[in-house]
């Protein structure tokens, strides 16, 4: 059901953790199951995104789509970042079963969530970058984990 790369970064994921002082952290909660995802972002004075950590309240292939999304955005601009899409994820895991779909959002979403608190943060504007509408806050999750 399941390919080898979701098992390999399902039962090792990486980049698992958080980031103290994150240039950008953000936050999503998956409105299907009520799973939960947070992304920080450590970005450097290029733009460049010099590290990634994430944690989640979610089910395996939530943990296996976020490991390999923070591998693809790492090391990439703020820019390059934004075109790591659901479907980029997936497909460089080689597929996920079609109920599972909506588990490789998460960390789309979270990307994009995260994104948009460096640009608060930073006055920046990226073009295509929505505010997230799912972005739930630090407060309110704290209890989660
Ligand atoms: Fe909730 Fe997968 S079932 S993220």
């Amino acid at each position: 059901m399941y390919s080898e790369k979701v098992m390999d970064h399902f039962t090792n994921p990486r980049n698992v953790g958080e980031i103290e002082n994150a240039s950008g952290v953000g936050t999503v909660g998956n409105a299907k199951c009520g799973d939960i995802m947070r992304i920080y972002f450590d970005i450097d004075e290029n733009q460049v995104i010099r590290d990634v950590k994430f944690k989640t309240f979610g089910c395996g292939a939530a943990v296996a789509t976020s490991s390999m999304a923070t591998e693809l955005v790492k090391g990439k601009t703020i820019y390059e970042a934004l075109e790591v899409t659901n479907k980029a994820v997936m497909e460089a895991l080689d597929g996920l079963p079609p109920v599972k779909v909506h588990c490789s959002l998460l960390a789309e979403e979270a990307i994009h969530a995260a994104l948009w608190d460096y640009c608060q943060n930073n006055d920046i504007t990226i073009e295509g970058l929505k505010k997230p509408k799912s972005d739930i806050g630090e407060e309110e999750v704290e209890e989660e984990y």
